[in-house]
């Protein structure tokens, strides 16, 4: 097969088969086919698209270009949940404790993050001694056992074929496409060996999907994707325009989490999770009903059950909670944010504009690498629908730099309420 004449035949608006499609991702990642030659590929898929079937195969190459986990013999129906990531998004941690009180298991490969705030992983490591390199026969080991829940980073050995792509994608303008961000995304989720998945399509202005269009298209791509490979999967479009909750940053994202594993924190991010948590519910085939499965999550976050998986998980991983509630809050410095204007219902909260502060307080990365200050972040003090009187504070700014508490990150965040 003559691998450049397949750019030819896609920019060409050509249909790739399997075979083409399998040959170019293991040649590319065998270095026979170059960067320049893939960033060519890359851009005609970007301009011509790809078919659902030729989505689906590009997918199952880029799962099958490294480690896969095979979870065939477990008693347990395997799931997790995806989201595409959205500013103050600690859904995960209530989602995935729900979904293994309920009887499944779930192995979380996850990331750290790059911009805006940080990734899963980052979150964690806020949890002193928490282990995010877990070895393969030890996640195996975990899935047998209670609480049959395991949040872990991914290995470099899970989807070679995607790191390298899409580090390529990132340097040539090629990273928006729904049939590359399907692939890449699934890819690295099939591998993980889930029989169940589903995803949370944030969009808006503080997500990587800014239209409904956009978000829908990617929705129902990486739902078809899944199918087509075998599992079960659903996905929903959720808004990203306000922040989740109240909390945005690393440790704080995790004390909110606790808030609504113990009954209490904001509507938002309880209601979403319990969603997310019924549908994996459903289509696990532990209960019978949408409506039973909803109950049953309300009832397993309601009764404890869900927090006391995710603090045995954590632990599991080194996490020490008692360390976790005696240091959240050493060292820090804060700077409140007050309203300037006259008593007003608050409108909007721009989670871009939070986001950005976010990072300037050290919450987030702008290189790949950088440390995170685990403990920055902004709490908002009030949301959208909610009275705010002149001198009351909208937000709060956390970090431990004080040279981070700045007049430039405080103003941003005011210029993110509107009335
Ligand atoms: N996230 C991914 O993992 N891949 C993409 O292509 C886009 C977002």
């Amino acid at each position: 097969m003559i691998l450049k004449l397949l750019i030819e035949k896609k920019r060409d608006r050509g249909e790739l088969s399997a075979d083409e499609i399998r040959a170019l991702v293991s040649a590319y990642v065998a270095g026979e086919f170059s960067d320049a030659q893939m960033s060519a590929f890359a851009m005609a898929v970007c301009c011509r698209g790809m078919t659902p079937a030729e989505t689906a195969v590009l997918t199952d190459a880029m799962r099958t270009s490294g480690d896969c986990f095979d979870w065939s013999g477990l008693p347990r129906p395997v799931a997790d949940k995806h989201s595409t990531g959205g500013v103050g998004d600690k859904l995960s941690f209530i989602i995935q404790p729900i979904a293994a009180a309920a009887g499944m298991s779930v192995p979380s490969l996850s990331g750290r993050g790059l911009g805006l705030t940080g990734g899963t992983i980052d979150k964690l490591e806020s949890i002193p001694g928490f282990r995010a390199e877990v070895p393969a026969g030890e996640l195996r080991r975990r899935m047998q056992e209670p609480p049959y829940l395991c949040i872990c980073s991914q290995t470099p050995e899970i989807c070679p074929a995607d790191r390298k792509l899409y580090a390529l994608r990132d340097v040539t303008g090629t990273v928006a496409s729904i049939p590359l961000i399907t692939a890449s995304i699934l890819s690295k989720k099939l591998a993980e060996g889930a029989g169940v998945l589903v995803f949370d399509v944030k969009c808006g202005r503080g997500a990587f999907m800014r239209t409904r269009a956009d978000a829908d298209a990617l929705a129902a791509s990486l739902v078809d994707g899944a199918r087509r490979l075998g599992r079960k999967a659903a996905a929903t479009v959720t808004p990203m325009d306000v922040p989740l909750g109240r909390a945005v940053g690393n440790s704080l994202e995790i004390e909110e989490a606790l808030e609504v594993l113990s009954g209490r924190g904001p509507q938002d991010v309880r209601g979403l999770s319990l969603h997310f948590a019924a549908q994996m519910v459903e289509l696990s085939g532990l209960a019978p009903s949408p409506e039973a499965a909803r109950a049953k999550c309300e009832e397993l976050l309601d009764g404890g059950d869900a927090l006391r998986a995710f603090r045995a998980a954590v632990a599991a991983q080194g996490g020490d909670w008692d360390a976790f509630e005696r240091e959240k809050r050493a060292g820090v410095r804060t700077l409140e944010v007050a309203w300037d204007g006259p008593e007003a219902r608050v409108a909007d909260v721009d989670a871009e504009k939070i986001a950005r502060a976010a990072l300037m307080l050290g919450a987030g990365r702008s290189a790949p690498g950088e440390k995170l200050d685990l403990k920055a972040g902004i709490v908002l003090r009030k949301k959208p629908g909610e009275t705010v009187r002149p001198g009351e504070t909208a937000a709060e700014l956390h970090a431990t730099r004080a040279d981070r508490l700045t007049p430039e990150a405080a103003a941003l965040v005011r210029s993110a309420f509107s009335a």
